[in-house]
Parts: C-alpha cells; structure tokens; sequence
C-alpha cells in the first residue's frame, strides 16, 4: 500500500481541543504515554538535564516525562507546529500541577529553533506520520542532541496486510467514531520500517537503531 499523507499540523482550535479530549480520557492512551515517558527516561542514567518532545500536540509524554523527572532540576520542551495545541498543552500540564517543570515552543521541526547541543533527551510519539520529509527533522535531531544525547522517536506503522488491519477495525470500537477515520488515516500516512531505515541512513543521526513490532516503531539512539 503507497503512503497516503495527512497534513502537518493540527492547525484548526476544534481539532485540537478534540484530539486533547479524546486521548486525555483515553487511559489506553494515557498508559502508552506513560510506557513511552519511562522508556525515555529509563535512557538517561541518572536522569537529568533537558528533554525536547517533538509534535508535542496536547502535552501528554512531555508532561508524563516531567513527572518522572520532577525534583530533578531537569527542563522538559513541548515543541510543536502547532500554536492552537500548544495552548492545550499548557493547560493540560496546569491541571497536572507541573507547569514549572515545562515549557511550549513554537517550531518546526524541519528547522528546530534550538541551540546546537541543547538537548540531553529526545523524545517524539505519533507525529512521524505527520512529516512529509522526516531527512531533515533526522538532522536537526543530531544536530539539537548533546554528544552522547539519547533520542527515541515512536510512531504507528504503515500496515501492509490484511490480518493487522482486521485487528485495527476490532480495536477502533473502543474509541469514538469520529476518530476511528482519523486514525486509519494515521496508520494510512505512516512510514514502514524498510522507509524510515533509508532515511535514516541519509541522515546525520548515528548510533540509532529501528525497533519494530505488531503495529508501531520506534527509533531508538542509546549513545
Ligand atoms: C498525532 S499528533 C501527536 C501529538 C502527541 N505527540 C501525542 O502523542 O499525543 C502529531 C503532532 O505533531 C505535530 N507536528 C507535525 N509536524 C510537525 C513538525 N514538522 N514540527 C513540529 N510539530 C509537528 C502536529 O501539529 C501534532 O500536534
């Protein structure tokens, strides 16, 4: 199956607020956050220093990985294209009583308005899909990254056969039906791993490795 692309941002105020909503009160969703905040955090050891989420949307990782590294001294970055959802996001980290540990940047990820090296951890959930040309989002994250910085960037996989699809149409009847078709579309504008591996060997990002499994993948930098 070709890529079907969505478009980048999730400009419009109504869909943000929707797309808050409905993964904020989803606790599938709030516990695959959490997983992937504690596999982030679980990198760095000790974990310290400053953290960059990249397509933050509603805040959610950013705001779990703050929680593990509250206490810490430790700077967490919600980055998005998105002015309308980075409003969420403030929001969402206000009722999570962790706005000082956060801050929300406006940015494309394209050309991140960052310092060279600024950043100790990278971490990204589901907004892969989103970028039509991840090469230079792969080269901004090695150029953002301290040396030895960590990054894992997670998002859904393109599914190629009939079967997981079957298991996608059983699982979308947990979720609301105005987002069933929204996130078939996700899975539709997805990368495969074989694509996102050719990226990535073009890329100035080293040291990464592609972890796939049913239905996702994740790039995983370690050092
Ligand atoms: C499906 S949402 C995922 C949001 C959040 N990470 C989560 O897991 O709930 C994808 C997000 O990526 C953002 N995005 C897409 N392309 C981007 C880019 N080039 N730079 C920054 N953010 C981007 C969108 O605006 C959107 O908020």
């Amino acid at each position: 199956m070709e890529r079907i692309p969505e478009s980048e941002a999730i400009a419009e105020p109504v869909d943000a607020r929707r797309f808050s909503e409905v993964m904020g009160s989803n606790r599938f969703r709030q516990a695959d956050y959490r997983r992937l905040a504690h596999r982030a955090v679980g990198l760095t050891t000790p974990p310290k220093g400053k953290v960059l989420d990249i397509g933050t949307g509603p805040g959610f990782v950013a705001i779990e990985v703050a929680k593990l590294l509250k206490g810490t001294g430790s700077q967490v970055v919600g980055m998005d294209l998105s002015q309308a959802i980075l409003a969420l996001a403030a929001e969402n980290a206000t009722k999570a009583g962790l706005n000082g540990t956060l801050s929300w940047r406006e940015g494309d990820a394209k050309a991140m308005p960052f310092k060279d090296g600024e950043f100790d951890l990278i971490v990204s959930n589901d907004s892969l899909h989103h970028w039509d040309d991840p090469l230079p989002v792969f080269d901004e994250i090695a150029r953002v990254l301290k040396d030895g910085g960590r990054c894992i960037i997670h998002d859904s996989k393109r599914l190629q056969h009939w079967w997981p699809w079957l298991f996608v149409k059983m699982i979308s009847l947990t979720i609301p039906r105005d987002f069933r078709v929204h996130w078939w579309n996700s899975i539709k504008s997805s990368y495969t791993a074989d694509e996102l591996q050719a990226i990535l060997e073009r890329s100035r990002l080293t040291g990464w490795r592609i972890e796939e499994d049913f239905m996702d993948l994740m790039v995983v930098r370690e050092a």
